[in-house]
């Protein structure tokens, strides 16, 4: 496909979409130019801390606020996010960089219209691309900024260089911690490395703690300044709360019926702390949407020149 024509479906997909009926509102066409889709890369240290779960249900609820989400399962092979949203993609990203398919037959629809794109497998043979490569590819992935306010990147656990890569790239760092100390300690620990990658920037890298699971949102609190005290200490981090999530027996009731939360039970504790998130996340975005120097470019950019170990 031409480059043409790869806009004019772009923008056919945008006339579609406002034809629907989204809420929000389009900006207009200056301020559609200088537009970049928020990245928003949700991590943790330890695994099974509630990722994708927050990832999901956060980019529902942001969906839901009039914002049109893309999630990224980055946790490539493991196709958790597909499961837990009850859908089957048709494509994953290798479809994109390596068939011929493009950004938006890669994303697949899934609950109140939000995007995803599924990491599949075979990610490995995005190491070898030449310069080329790199640069058309970059060129069609940012086609994302057109067609997302957010990007949420679920990442698998543990800490690499393609972390950094993702943290670097980001515009809200989501670091999930719950109560449990093996996961306090794993947090730290990816604390620890941001505050070593980014040594050398201007201002420490800001990272927004959601401390998942906890009892009370007091607790959670408690969970943050915990941290804080031993971060100003040693470490040169900018650690916010972001908002706490409630431990909820509903979480597994809902993975079960492969329905998110935010859906299934709306007015159960984790889902009303969830959309609380995704309220206050949306709230701050005019603010930051004028100062992101950001954006998937980037993100695919340092991907692509496989900084990202796989
Ligand atoms: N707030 C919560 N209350 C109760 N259970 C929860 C909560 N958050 C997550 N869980 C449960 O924790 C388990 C792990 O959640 P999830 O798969 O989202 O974690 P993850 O961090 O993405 O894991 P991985 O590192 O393997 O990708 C799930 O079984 C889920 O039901
Ligand atoms: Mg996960």
């Amino acid at each position: 496909m031409d480059q043409a024509t790869n806009l004019r479906n772009i923008i056919k997909a945008h006339e579609q979409q406002v034809k629907m009926g989204t809420q929000q509102q389009l900006p207009n066409r200056e301020e559609k130019k200088e537009r970049h889709a928020k990245v928003i890369t949700v991590t943790s240290g330890k695994g099974g801390v509630g990722k994708s779960n927050i990832s999901i249900n956060l980019g529902i609820a942001l969906q839901k606020l009039g914002n049109r989400v893309v999630i990224l399962d980055a946790d490539f092979g493991l196709a958790n996010v597909e499961v837990m949203l009850g859908i089957r993609p048709r494509f994953n990203l290798a479809d994109l960089l390596f068939r011929g398919r493009t950004v938006e037959e890669v994303i697949t629809r899934g609950p109140e219209g939000i995007g995803f794109i599924s990491g599949g497998s075979g990610i490995e043979e995005l190491i070898n691309l030449d310069p080329i490569q790199i640069r058309n590819l970059t060129k069609r992935l940012s086609d994302l900024d057109e067609l997302a306010d957010y990007i949420i990147v679920d990442t698998g656990a543990g800490i690499s260089d393609g972390l950094m890569q993702f943290i670097k790239a980001s515009d809200r760092v989501l670091l999930v911690v719950t109560p449990e100390p093996t996961s306090i300690t794993d947090a730290y620990a990816v604390l620890k490395s941001v505050s070593r990658t980014f040594a050398d920037t201007e201002e420490p890298m800001r990272i927004d703690l959601v401390p998942n699971r906890v009892g009370s949102f007091q607790e959670g609190r408690m969970l943050h300044k915990k941290l804080l005290v031993v971060i100003e200490r040693f470490l040169r981090v900018n650690l916010h709360l972001a908002g706490s999530v409630i431990q909820d027996m509903n979480i597994s009731k809902a993975v079960m019926a492969q329905m998110p939360i935010v859906l299934s039970y709306p007015h159960s504790p984790a889902a009303v702390a969830i959309n609380t998130l995704a309220k206050s996340i949306h709230e701050g975005t005019s603010v930051e949407k004028q100062s992101s120097k950001k954006g998937i470019r980037e993100l695919f950019g340092s991907f692509l020149k496989g900084k990202i170990s796989l």
